[in-house]
Order: C-alpha cells, then sequence, then structure tokens
C-alpha cells in the first residue's frame, strides 16, 4: 500500500487568509479560512495595506487551527503549497514568506501555485477530470475561458479585455449603494425581479470567445443617471435582474460555444462569480441534455481558499515541480506560462 500524501497550502492573495491540508491530492482534512470582508466593507472595496496587516496578524492563527482540526503535526506533511501569483503583493507576500519559512525549517519541498489554478483544482477535490475540459473562470480579477488537455495544462482560449465578471458585479452593486462585495446582494436582488431593462451584450467579433463587461456597466450607470434626471423610479430589483441577464447570457453562450468547438468531456466554473445562483441554473439547464458533464463547486469553495490551492499544489508536487528558496509574490503571474514551467 502507498503512503498518503498530505499537502499543507496556504492562501493570502486578496482578503482571505487561508490554510488547508488536502490528503491525496482530492481529500479535505482541514480547511480554515478568515475573512477580512468586515474591514474592507467600509472602503467599499479591498485596501492593500489593511489586508497585508490582517494577513500578518491571522496566519499563525489560522495555521493552528488547520493542524488542529486535521489533528496532524507539521512533521507528517509531504510538501507546502503556497498562492505565488496573481494577487495582491503585499498580500501575497504573507503566505509566501510564511510557506518559505515553514518549509525551510522543516526541510520540506515548496511549491508555488497559480490562483487560478486553484480556482479550477477547487472542482478536483469533488470530482476527477476527465480531458479534455473546458474551465470558465469568472472571480473578481478574472474572466477567462481555460481549455485544459491534461494536469497541470492551460490554454486560455477566451478572457476579458476589460473589468472581469466580479469586478462589474461589484461596481454595478456599488451604483446600486449595496455593500461590498457586491456579487451576492445583486444575486439575491435579481431574484425578485424582472429582466424589464434592455442592457447591451457585448458579443465582440465573430467567433471570439473574449469578454468585455465595461460597456454593460456603463449602461447600467446611465441607465440610472437619466432616471434620476427625469424623476423615474427604477426598481433595484430589476435593475439586478437585467444586469445579470446580460451577464449571463454572454458567459453561458459563449462556454457553450466553446465547449462544443472544443469537444470537451467535462465543463467546470471556477472562482467566486461561480457561486452566482442564476449563473448555476442557466448553465445547469443548457448542459442539461449535452454529453458534457458539469462541474460546480458548492459555494464555500467558489470563494477564496486555500483547500484549492492543495489540489492544484499536488498536481505540480507529483509533476515534479518544485519552488526555489527564492520563490516570489508574482502579482502578475501568468496562467499559460505557470502551466509551461519545467520541472528541477
Ligand atoms: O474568486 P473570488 O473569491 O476572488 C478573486 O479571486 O477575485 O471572487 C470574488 C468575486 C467578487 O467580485 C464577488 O462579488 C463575486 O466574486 N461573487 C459573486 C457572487 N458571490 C461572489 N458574484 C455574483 N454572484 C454571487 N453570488
Ligand atoms: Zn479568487
Amino acid at each position: 500500500m502507498t503512503k498518503d500524501e498530505y499537502i499543507l497550502a496556504i492562501e493570502t492573495s486578496c482578503d482571505e487568509t487561508a490554510a488547508a491540508i488536502i490528503k491525496n491530492g482530492v481529500e479535505i482534512v482541514s480547511n480554515v479560512v478568515a475573512s477580512q470582508i468586515e474591514s474592507h466593507k467600509r472602503f467599499g472595496g479591498v485596501v492593500p495595506e489593511i489586508a497585508s496587516r490582517h494577513h500578518v496578524e491571522q496566519i499563525t492563527v489560522v495555521l493552528e487551527e488547520t493542524f488542529d482540526k486535521a489533528g496532524l503535526t507539521i512533521d507528517e506533511i509531504d510538501a507546502i503549497a503556497v498562492t505565488e501569483g496573481p494577487g495582491l503583493v503585499g498580500a501575497l507576500l504573507v503566505g509566501v514568506n510564511t510557506a518559505k519559512a515553514l518549509a525551510f525549517a522543516k526541510q520540506k519541498p515548496l511549491i508555488g501555485v497559480h490562483h487560478i489554478a486553484g480556482h479550477i483544482y477547487a472542482n478536483r477535490l469533488l470530482t476527477e477530470f476527465a480531458f479534455p475540459l473546458l474551465a470558465l473562470v469568472v472571480s473578481g480579477g478574472h474572466t477567462e475561458l481555460v481549455l485544459m488537455r491534461e494536469h497541470g495544462s492551460f490554454e486560455i482560449i477566451g478572457e476579458t479585455r476589460d473589468d472581469a465578471a466580479g469586478e462589474a458585479y461589484d461596481k454595478v452593486a456599488r451604483t446600486l449603494q449595496l455593500p461590498y462585495p457586491g456579487g451576492p446582494h445583486i444575486d439575491r436582488l435579481a431574484k425578485e425581479g424582472n429582466e424589464s431593462i434592455a442592457f447591451p451584450r457585448a458579443w465582440l467579433e465573430e467567433g471570439s470567445y473574449d469578454f468585455s463587461f465595461s460597456g454593460l456597466k456603463s449602461a447600467v450607470i446611465n441607465k440610472l443617471h437619466n432616471a434620476e434626471q427625469r424623476n423615474e423610479v427604477l426598481k433595484n430589483e430589476d435593475i439586478a435582474a437585467s444586469f445579470q441577464a446580460s451577464v449571463i447570457d454572454v458567459l453561458v453562450t459563449k462556454t457553450y460555444r466553446a465547449a462544443k468547438a472544443y469537444d470537451v468531456k467535462q465543463l467546470i466554473v471556477a472562482g467566486g462569480v461561480a457561486a452566482n445562483q442564476g449563473l448555476r441554473k442557466a448553465l445547469t439547464d443548457k448542459f442539461e441534455n449535452e454529453p458534457i458533464e458539469l462541474l460546480i463547486p458548492p459555494l464555500h469553495l467558489c470563494t477564496d481558499n486555500a483547500a484549492m490551492i492543495g489540489a492544484a499544489g499536488s498536481i505540480a508536487y507529483n509533476q515534479g515541480h518544485r519552488a526555489g528558496w527564492d520563490l516570489n509574490a508574482n502579482p502578475a503571474l501568468d496562467l499559460e506560462q505557470y502551466g509551461k514551467r519545467s520541472t528541477t
């Protein structure tokens, strides 16, 4: 019988301080997330300096809780995986330096993980991957269609040319004076409203799998300003429903076209916006009668966590990837380049 593999994973790229222990790449032994949302709410978004400070305060507490819950010690850990990028540099640095210090002190292998690879691999904690697969990545910083032909390899076939989907949600929510992060609030309001306003859909050139959400965001803001000038009352629920209908229409249509064109076996949905009820339902309906398996993580694995970093880290570990003691935070780490890294 082969020995079980335990990976300790650390994630501090944005506003969650998170650690997890993953067994054999697919099983969550413990998964702890300390959210800072309450501290950033009053500023209407993440304040990088505050995020870094919270990570410094929280990281040892979160790590202790992760080991306590797992009933394991660091000596039983095979490797340490950490989000290396993309993200806020000061926030990433806390995780990277913690991982380096632990790995150095205990002489454990160190593995740098791409945050988006983590979001995609959150799905492998539930279902084994079947290739080729397509991942729709929709988070606060990214909107991408990623084709995977094998583990650890990522080909971006479409991406946003301006705002990410989550960013559009957050900006529209802000305009409607909803708290940060706005995505879940719009999602909730959309359920109660009617799609009565015809907001634009950015299809871009024929055949393109790219996205654009900044025009939609401007259309919502203009609509609100015009209504205000005319003393016309618009219901927030209807704005939310109409905005969400436009986002989902474009995301689902392009994803479906790409999934068929590349003849994929699975469609994976990843990132914070994968928590959106409207998107989950629209994708479920669209793929219901297709020979393509749809994987969407449960809500707590859609938003930032370290379990997903451990899942992606296990693949990198088994493919022989090792970071050196010079591992650094890389706020602009490229997903395709990350996938092409040679093993050491
Ligand atoms: O993946 P994530 O946790 O962080 C990044 O890596 O960016 O994504 C956060 C984003 C935020 O923009 C948030 O508003 C959005 O995900 N979000 C949602 C929902 N829940 C979170 N957007 C729409 N509907 C939701 N239910
Ligand atoms: Zn994320």
